[in-house]
C-alpha cells in the first residue's frame, strides 16, 4: 500500500517470528488491517506485484495456507506458480539445494516454502535470490499463521498486551504454537499452555509460559482460547491414549469453556479434528468462535508480507 512507511525487517525474508521486534509486528499488523479493509470492499492492488513471480513450493499438504498465499499474490497482481512436491523424493538436503538452483535459474521473486523439516526455508534463503517466506517448517515456525492469529485477536480485543491467552493441546508438534508464543510474548500477552504432559515441550517453562495439565485450571479467566490439532502424523509413538479419552480431558466443549472470560474468543488454525480437540457446537458458535475470521485475516496478512518483502525488489527495479 503506497505511503505506508515500514521498519526494515531484519532479513529480506520472513523465516520466523523469533527475531522480529514489536515495531515490525505492529507495522505488519497495521498494514494487514488495511488490506483486510480493502478485501472487504472487494478492491485489489494489481499493480503492486505486476511482473513479479511467486512460487508456492509445498513439500507438505496444505489447504488454507497455500490457497491464501495464492489469493494474496493474485490480488497484488503477481504471477503465481504452485509446486507441490512429494516428500518421499526430497527429504535429503542435497535435493533441496538442487531445487534451489532450479528456482534461481527461473528468476523467482518470492518463494513461499512449506517443508516437513525444521530449518529448510532458512537453508533455501541462503541459496536463492528470491525473498523466502516460511509457510511452516516441521515443528519449528509458521510465522504468517501467528501474524493472522494476532490480527484476529487484536480486532476483537483491541490490543495484545496483558491478555490471557491459553494455547491448548498438541503444543509439542505445533509450529503454530511456537510462532504464537514468540509473537504474543514479545507483545506482552500472558501466555499459558494446556495439555497432557506428553504433549507439552520442556522449553515452555523456559520461555516464561505457564504450564497447565488441566483444562479448567488453564482456561480460568482466559481472554483467548487457542486450540491446536492433534498432529498424529508427527507422532512416532502413542502419546495419547485414544481420541475419545483425549476429548474427555482436553477437547474444548461448552462446559470447559465456561471458566474462561464470558467474552473469550475461541480459535483454531485448522484443519480441525471435530470431536477430538474441539466440539462442533463450540467451533461453530458465532458468539465465541473466530475460526472463519482467522482464515479471512490469513489473506490480508499474506498480502502485507508479500508487499513488505517485495519493497526491496521495487526499489531495485
Ligand atoms: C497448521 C500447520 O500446517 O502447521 N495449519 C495451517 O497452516 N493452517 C496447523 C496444523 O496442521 O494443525
Amino acid at each position: 500500500m503506497s505511503g505506508f512507511s515500514f521498519p526494515i525487517l531484519p532479513t529480506g525474508h520472513l523465516l520466523g517470528i523469533e527475531g522480529l521486534e514489536p515495531p515490525h509486528i505492529n507495522a505488519l499488523l497495521d498494514l494487514a488491517e488495511s488490506y483486510a479493509l480493502l478485501n472487504r470492499q472487494g478492491k485489489t492492488q494489481r499493480d503492486l506485484l505486476k511482473g513479479r513471480t511467486l512460487i508456492n513450493l509445498f513439500f507438505e499438504d496444505s489447504t488454507r495456507t497455500r490457497t491464501s498465499f495464492e489469493l494474496a499474490g493474485k490480488r497484488l497482481g503477481a504471477d503465481i506458480v504452485n509446486m507441490s512436491v512429494s516428500t518421499s523424493s526430497v527429504n535429503k538436503g542435497e535435493t533441496l539445494l538442487d531445487t534451489a538452483a532450479t528456482l534461481n535459474a527461473m528468476k523467482t521473486d518470492l518463494l513461499v516454502v512449506r517443508h516437513p523439516q525444521s530449518g529448510a526455508p532458512s537453508l533455501l534463503a541462503q541459496k536463492v535470490d528470491a525473498a523466502v517466506i516460511n509457510a511452516g517448517d516441521g515443528t519449528h515456525e509458521h510465522p504468517t499463521q501467528a501474524l493472522l492469529d494476532a490480527l484476529t485477536i487484536r480486532r476483537h480485543k483491541g490490543a495484545l498486551s496483558d491478555l490471557v491467552v491459553a494455547i491448548c493441546g498438541d503444543v509439542l508438534h505445533s509450529r503454530v504454537a511456537r510462532s504464537n508464543i514468540h509473537l504474543l510474548s514479545a507483545m506482552g500477552a500472558r501466555l499459558r499452555v494446556v495439555g497432557p504432559p506428553t504433549l507439552i515441550p520442556a522449553e515452555c517453562a523456559r520461555l516464561g509460559v505457564q504450564v497447565f495439565h488441566d483444562m479448567r485450571a488453564g482456561l480460568a479467566d482466559a481472554d483467548v482460547v487457542m486450540m491446536l490439532r492433534l498432529q498424529k502424523e508427527r507422532m512416532t509413538c502413542g502419546l495419547v491414549p485414544s481420541s475419545r479419552e483425549y476429548f474427555r480431558f482436553f477437547g474444548l466443549d461448552a462446559a470447559k469453556l465456561e471458566v474462561a472470560k464470558p467474552d473469550a474468543i475461541v480459535m483454531h488454525p485448522g484443519p480441525m479434528n471435530r470431536g477430538v480437540e474441539i466440539d462442533s457446537a463450540v467451533a461453530d458458535d458465532p458468539a465465541r468462535s473466530v475460526i472463519g475470521e482467522q482464515v479471512e485475516m490469513g489473506v490480508a496478512v499474506r498480502m502485507a508480507v508479500l508487499d513488505v518483502l517485495s519493497r526491496r525488489l521495487r526499489r531495485n527495479a
